[in-house]
């Protein structure tokens, strides 16, 4: 049995929490088949995060993200979600400390192999100059490696997109589409884990459904491990084994997708129930 869990000192800095103590953990238990069962990908322990101004951004996050899951973050504007997503693969450098990969903290790590272990993608797809092919070789050829042709099909297949696309330029596809280029040449790194924030945004409803169909079919089939930020409550709902609901810089939820409404955070509540 996997969890994930956050600790009461959390919820205590919250304004809008009254101060009674919650004396247990708030763990939600997810089963997951395989040998990986209780293996945690990500450690997040104590993140904070102070603007340059002094604002606090993130405060004291502690998670434990189980291998092979689909974690979603939901919460309003500004809350951090992004903050915590990029602390991850080290587009923001977290503190040394605060962030573990198996087990290893990040800072230890080289980040480029850091990054392509764990592959990010944006709101808006920004593809290279060139074709759709060379934008999906761009992260092998990095490592001296060429991708076939056959390689190169492979992964637009798993992006949910047919040989046609092989040789378009950015300029000729949609940015539905684009976003899947995106996948594509994210996949191309072989990543362990995926960083999502708001891919679908953007995207038309049928967009949408493809890449929400490749990411649980990568994790499925792959085992990969997902952290998706999004706004849209339903999408989370569609896809996530578990939820955060982060709220002014704290995680102030943990819950299974089917029980957002379960939320006790008034902050938190009152997004759910605008969102739903
Ligand atoms: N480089 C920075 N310098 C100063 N403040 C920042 C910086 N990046 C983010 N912030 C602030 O940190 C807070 C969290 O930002 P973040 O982008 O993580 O929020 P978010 O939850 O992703 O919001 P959204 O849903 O709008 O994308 C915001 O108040 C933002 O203004
Ligand atoms: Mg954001």
């Amino acid at each position: 049995m996997s969890y994930i869990s956050i600790d009461q000192s959390q919820l205590q800095s919250s304004p809008d929490e009254d101060h009674e103590v919650r004396e247990h953990l708030l763990t939600v238990d997810i089963q997951q088949p395989g040998e990986d069962v209780c293996a945690t990908r990500f450690r997040i322990r104590d993140l904070t995060k102070v603007s340059d101004a002094g604002a606090p951004i993130l405060k004291g996050i502690n998670m434990d993200i189980p291998k092979g899951v689909i974690l979603g973050i939901v919460g309003p504007s500004g809350s951090g979600k992004s903050t915590v997503l990029r602390a991850l693969n080290r587009l923001w450098e977290p503190p040394s400390g605060t962030v573990f990969y198996d087990d290893r903290d990040i800072l230890d790590l080289d980040v480029l192999s850091l990054r392509r272990k764990v592959g990010m993608l944006f709101q808006i797809p920004v593809l290279f100059e060139g074709t759709v092919a060379d934008n999906i070789r761009y992260g092998p050829q990095l490592k001296g490696k060429k991708l076939t042709d056959n390689e190169v099909h492979n992964l637009l297949s798993l992006a949910d997109l047919d040989s046609s696309f092989f040789n378009k330029t950015g300029g000729e596809i949609s940015v539905g589409q684009a976003q899947r280029v995106a996948l594509a040449r994210t996949l191309a790194n072989e990543p362990e884990v995926l960083l999502l924030d708001e891919p679908t945004s953007s995207l038309d409803p049928i967009s949408t459904e493809n890449i929400e169909e490749v990411i649980m079919k990568l994790k499925k089939k792959r085992g990969m491990t997902i952290v998706m930020v999004s706004h849209s409550i339903k999408q989370i709902q569609r896809i996530a084994d578990i939820v955060c609901l982060l709220v002014d810089g704290t995680i102030v939820e943990v819950l299974k997708p089917d029980k957002l409404s379960e939320a006790k955070h008034p902050t938190a509540l009152r997004f759910l129930q605008l969102s739903a």
